[in-house]
């Protein structure tokens, strides 16, 4: 008899209505996603504005809704005005975070009108590395401010005459970091970001700023950071930043499956370290949390050092991780955990969308390709939106190396009250055991098994590539559901999207 686990599922145990922007994306100027990635003039597929027409049917399919851009590192030494006006006039720059010639071909207006054609919104991240206050004001003028002033005219001469309105900026990124240009300590950043989101808020009150949290759990200044910065930021910042990677180098899958309760951890810790700061200060306002770059980061590290020891190379293949099955079920749990935390989680990016680290994958003569990564992300962004209900789980357990026990089983839930149709996203991270899933789910009164999605490969290290999707979803025969119950076997090593429907709609 194999494995069984039980869950309580009702309309009642709500979590949050799910802020669309978790299932947001980044595009960075690095590598080949903005060069040879989303833009590609003279590629067969290439549209008016030179970006590729067979990406951006990929982004679309993903439905990104907000993208966060242009970095990153890169951010921390961009001159924003090399990046507008007339094209040929650009100049050259010295590219220091990843040691590449920025040409400044893409800038801000072209990525603005990629963005639109990918149907997602800018998420702009600001230079508070090597610049600061009057810079991002200047920015912030140019993008937002309907005209009559300096550099609003300035957007009008550059051929946008209507303000682009973008409303979530980063106030810079990873600035804890020793790795970044004009690293700070927690006391300078959190009394620049006061002051930058002070003055920023006078020009357009109705953006939304996020601050730098810790660039990862592991910093040595980790929770103390986001305690410094919010003490000094905290009335003036409406989120606050998460960044994380996972990589399986020990070559422990199990292990490495069990990383998503790290990212539990990470944002359990950050929430209470946010609400510690609003206790101090007696605030009535709850701080957000901003996830803005996740995913599997390592497969391409060495690769990497070789491509950096001969530097200045215009779009050279950077951290282009050719992800694997297994990459494909963390990123499921990661995503899983997000939708349980998505009371606090309203922002969320997977770093990057193409090319680099990046779902989608590009040929330069050739086509486009969704790696194995794709199909979770692309899973929860179609059925994960709605409203997060708490699945009450239990779940056998399995013995790993780093994490000690770990739960089988993982699962989060998504009502569509619009559509009505429940779905229960769930990872099978035993890779030995089979595991039975029982649901009382019957406060869902006529509601009848629709579909069983499922992601599966007996090797966890299958990968796809151009023209070749080894790893791919189908439809299964593995739900029944009867009075109220369902039934459902969740395979060892499997992603599973099983959706529920009120009857009459099938
Ligand atoms: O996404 C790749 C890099 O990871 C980003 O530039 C940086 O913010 C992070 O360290």
């Amino acid at each position: 008899m194999s494995r069984q686990a039980k869950m309580i599922l009702d309309r009642a145990f709500r979590i949050s209505e799910i802020d669309q922007r978790i299932y947001g994306s980044f595009i960075e100027h690095l590598g080949r996603a903005v060069y040879n990635g989303i833009y590609q003039p003279g590629h067969p597929s290439a549209n008016e504005d030179g970006f590729r027409r067979d990406v951006i049917d990929l982004v679309r399919e993903l439905q990104v809704p907000i993208v966060r851009y242009p970095g990153g590192n890169f951010v921390s030494n961009f001159y924003w005005e090399d990046s507008v006006g007339p094209v040929n006039e650009r100049p050259h720059r010295l590219e220091l975070a990843w040691k590449s010639l920025e040409k400044n071909e893409v800038g801000l207006h072209e990525f603005s009108k990629w963005a639109k054609a990918a149907g997602s919104e800018v998420m702009m991240a600001l230079n508070l590395g090597t610049r600061g206050i009057s810079d991002a004001c200047n920015l912030l003028e140019y993008c937002n401010h309907p005209g009559k002033t300096k550099y609003s005219d300035l957007r009008i001469r550059h051929g946008q005459k209507e303000p682009y309105g973008f409303k979530t900026w980063c106030l810079g990124n990873e600035m804890d970091g020793p790795w970044q240009m004009g690293h700070k300590t927690a006391e300078e950043y959190g009394r620049l970001a006061e002051e930058t989101a002070k003055a920023m808020k006078l020009i357009d009150p109705s953006i939304e700023l996020v601050a730098c949290g810790s660039s990862n759990r592991d910093m040595p200044t980790y929770a103390l950071w986001e305690d410094q910065v919010l003490s000094r930021a905290y009335e003036y910042v409406d989120y606050l930043s998460l960044h994380t990677y996972f990589g399986n180098r020990a070559g422990d899958s199990s292990d490495f499956l069990a990383k998503s309760d790290d990212m539990d951890a990470f944002i359990r810790e950050i929430t209470a370290t946010c609400d510690y700061v609003k206790a101090k200060k007696r605030s009535k306002k709850k701080m957000y949390l901003s996830f803005d770059e996740w995913n599997v980061w390592y497969h391409s590290n060495s690769a990497d050092e070789t491509i950096m020891s001969r530097p200045w190379q215009t779009a050279p293949s950077l951290l282009e991780d050719i992800y694997n099955f297994e990459d494909a079920l963390l990123t499921g749990l990661m995503l899983i955990v997000l939708l349980r935390h998505s009371d606090r989680v309203r922002i969320a990016c997977l770093a990057q969308l193409v090319n680099v680290i990046a779902p989608i994958m590009t040929e330069v003569n050739g086509g486009a390709w969704r790696q194995t990564i794709f199909y979770p992300f692309l899973h929860a962004s179609r059925y994960g939106r709605g409203t997060a209900l708490w699945p009450i789980l239990s779940s056998p357990e399995h013995e790993t190396s780093g994490h000690g026990p770990v739960t089988d089983v993982e699962a989060a839930a998504v009502y569509n009250g619009e559509k009505e149709e429940l779905t229960i996203f769930a990872v099978n991270r035993n890779l030995a055991e089979d595991v039975a899933l029982t649901a009382d789910v019957r406060s869902f009164e006529g509601f009848a098994a629709a579909e069983h999605i499922v992601l599966e490969h007996s090797d966890l290290k299958a990968v796809n590539g151009a023209g070749q999707e080894h790893v791919k979803p189908k439809s299964v025969n593995r739900t029944a559901m009867d009075n109220g119950t369902l039934t459902a076997m969740l395979n060892k090593a499997s992603w599973n999207v099983i959706r529920l429907r009120r009857e009459e709609r099938r």
